[in-house]
């Protein structure tokens, strides 16, 4: 018979993914923390308990998701898969956890708001955590509306809203990948999370039994055209790319664009290690090694 898993600090779902796998290097780069990443069926509940009991983690980190291929549109055509994982799949994890007293970490979205008369363009004005979200759109943000609201029936969850994620590893999901294989691009100035240097903050967050909804991007925006001027200058001079015309919210993108309020994550956690978005972007890039490739 085989030997029984050992008890691990983390147990990591989604550890394949692009947000998960990072989390899975910060973990090993931390080096503090023992985790073990099961390949279960997050849908399949007795599969979820049978990891818990037998792995015993002290934090869940649930990264397993859907995000839609090639992106958000896909939830349109998928409506009931999106239900199925991002809502029913991911309580699934919490109620379970919530049931053994277990602190799980929920990867929730940003892209809840978008810039309005009380919060515009330009001013500075950042939605904070108690505004009620106002993107209407969209079955992906849809869903991510509705599970944020009954996470809040649970005190377990830590649940961080991520905006246009953004890291120095090349990935299908990683924005940067996404803009460099773009000719044309939309430009608004809007709040983007770094993950090269807000994932270690996560983990301590983790750590330390944070519970509740946390904006969770870098303080400050930035624009796409921001974002492939830092890469031109610190990677590759050879890229070029084009603007599409747009208004506050995107326009031809169709995506929300907006500011995200971080002082409750900054209060919480003290600010050091947690750039200016522009700083965090330009570390990004003076991290990367070579240039990203069409097949990365
Ligand atoms: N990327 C973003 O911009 C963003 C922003 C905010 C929030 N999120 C959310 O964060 C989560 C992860 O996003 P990501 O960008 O890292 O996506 P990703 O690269 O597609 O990774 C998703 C991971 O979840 C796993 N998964 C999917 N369904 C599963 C299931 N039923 N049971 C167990 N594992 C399952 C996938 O496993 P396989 O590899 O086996 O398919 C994969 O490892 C998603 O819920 C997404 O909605 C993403």
């Amino acid at each position: 018979m085989p030997d029984a898993p050992h008890p691990v600090d983390f147990l990591v779902y989604g550890a394949n993914g692009f947000l998960g796998s990072h989390f899975v290097r910060t973990l090993s780069a931390d080096g503090r923390s023992t985790f073990a990443a099961p390949s279960s069926d997050i849908l399949d509940r007795s599969a979820v308990s049978r990891d818990l009991d037998a792995y015993r983690p002290r934090w869940v980190f649930c990264a397993a998701g859907l995000s839609g291929n090639p992106n958000i549109d896909w939830f349109e055509t998928h409506r009931q898969e999106g239900v199925r994982i991002n809502v029913l799949a991911t309580l699934n994890v919490v109620d379970l956890c919530h049931m053994r007293n277990v602190h799980v970490t929920i990867l929730g979205s940003g892209l809840v708001y978008q810039y309005d008369e009380r919060h515009p363009l330009g001013s500075g004005a950042g939605f904070k955590e108690t505004e009620p979200p106002n993107v209407q759109d969209g079955t992906y943000i849809k869903l991510r509306i509705l599970l944020e609201q009954l996470l809040e029936m649970y005190t377990n969850v830590l649940h961080v809203r991520i905006c246009y994620p953004i890291s120095s590893a090349p990935h299908a999901k990683n924005l940067l990948s996404k803009l460099l294989r773009f000719k044309e691009i939309v430009s608004v100035p809007t709040s983007v999370t770094v993950i090269d240097e807000l994932w270690p903050i996560l983990l301590d967050m983790c750590r330390r039994n944070l519970v509740g909804n946390f904006n969770f991007a870098n303080p400050g925006v930035i624009e796409n055209r921001e974002i492939l001027e830092l890469y031109k200058e610190h990677v590759d001079p050879r890229i070029e790319w084009r603007c599409a015309s747009s208004g506050p919210n995107g326009g031809v993108a169709r995506r929300p664009f907006a500011e995200l309020d971080v002082s409750k994550l900054l209060s919480e956690v003290g600010g050091e290690g947690i750039s200016q978005v522009k700083e965090g972007v330009k570390k990004v890039m003076k991290s990367i090694r070579r240039p990203f490739l069409e097949s990365d």
